[in-house]
């Protein structure tokens, strides 16, 4: 496996990143403990921006080459589900020229990358309150969906309008509405039941949260499925963030000892 990733990055970037640090990490990860399911705060853009004196913009449009980057490694991993946090039900407070930059961000990505996400084998699957996105985005997230639904590689998880708290109070609606009809019994709500209610419904929890930028917040992202996550931080900023510092988390991810609550 290890080979095979070196061969492959070698030819894609001659120069490497970090060249030979690439390939020495490279080395040193466990190609049988993988995670699974691997969650990103994708944060950092405006202050990125900031500190070259330019406009917020120009951070989350170098924000799309961290994601295309990392989305690439992630396929080339096997890594099985990422999910990524786009926009919160808090961003809408945002000033509306920034929610309308990373509205057509997100439409450009969409319809630019959909031919090599194909390729790739992936397959994106939107998640958050979508029906309240702007229709040009439902539209290149339906474009996007039919186009990747028959993929079998890495399942892209694009948190869109979402909210932890909101999520977790749809699954308990919707819980709830199986109560009334009779379908469901109090007695048989259990983690489960949660879980299978919620927009990751089918999906392991993830088990590595990844946070740039050098908050240790989890800002409403993914409430219920954290709960066993182990969580890798680094103050380098989003747009700067690449494959390398992905590398650097799996390791570390590699070298914990998780216990899900036991001894
Ligand atoms: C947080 O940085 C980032 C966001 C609110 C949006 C993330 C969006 C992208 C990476 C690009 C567009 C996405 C897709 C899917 C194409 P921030 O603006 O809060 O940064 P700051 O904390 O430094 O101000």
């Amino acid at each position: 496996m290890y080979n095979r990733i070196a061969r492959l990055w070698r030819q894609k970037e001659p120069q490497g990143q970090s060249g030979a640090d690439l390939e020495k990490l490279l080395a040193k990860i466990d190609w049988n403990r993988m995670p699974r399911h691997i969650a990103i705060i994708m944060d950092g853009n405006g202050r990125w921006a900031n500190s070259r004196g330019l406009p917020r913009f120009f951070g989350h449009k170098a924000g799309v080459e961290s994601l295309r980057d990392i989305v690439r490694a992630c396929s080339e991993f096997n890594v099985q589900f990422l999910t990524v946090y786009a926009f919160s039900t808090e961003n809408w407070k945002r000033p509306q020229d920034e929610v309308n930059v990373l509205m057509d961000l997100l439409v450009e990505y969409l319809y630019k990358e959909i031919d090599e996400l194909c390729q790739e084998g992936v397959k994106v699957n939107p998640i958050g309150k979508l029906n309240e996105l702007p229709p040009g985005v439902i539209e290149a997230l339906r474009m996007a969906v039919e186009r990747s639904k028959i993929n079998k590689g890495l399942v892209l998880n694009l948190a869109l309008n979402y909210g932890g708290r909101t999520e977790i109070i749809e699954a308990v609606r919707a819980i709830a509405l199986k109560v009334n009809s009779g379908s469901l019994s109090v007695d048989q709500i259990d983690v489960n039941t949660v879980s299978q209610h919620l927009y990751t419904s089918g999906q392991p929890d993830p088990d590595l949260l990844i946070r740039p930028s050098g908050d240790f917040r989890v800002s409403n992202f993914l409430l219920w499925q954290l709960a066993y996550t182990e969580f890798w931080h680094t103050t380098v900023l989003w747009p700067d963030f690449r494959r390398i510092h992905l590398i650097n988390a799996i390791v570390e991810y590699q070298s914990r000892e998780r216990r899900f609550g036991g001894l």
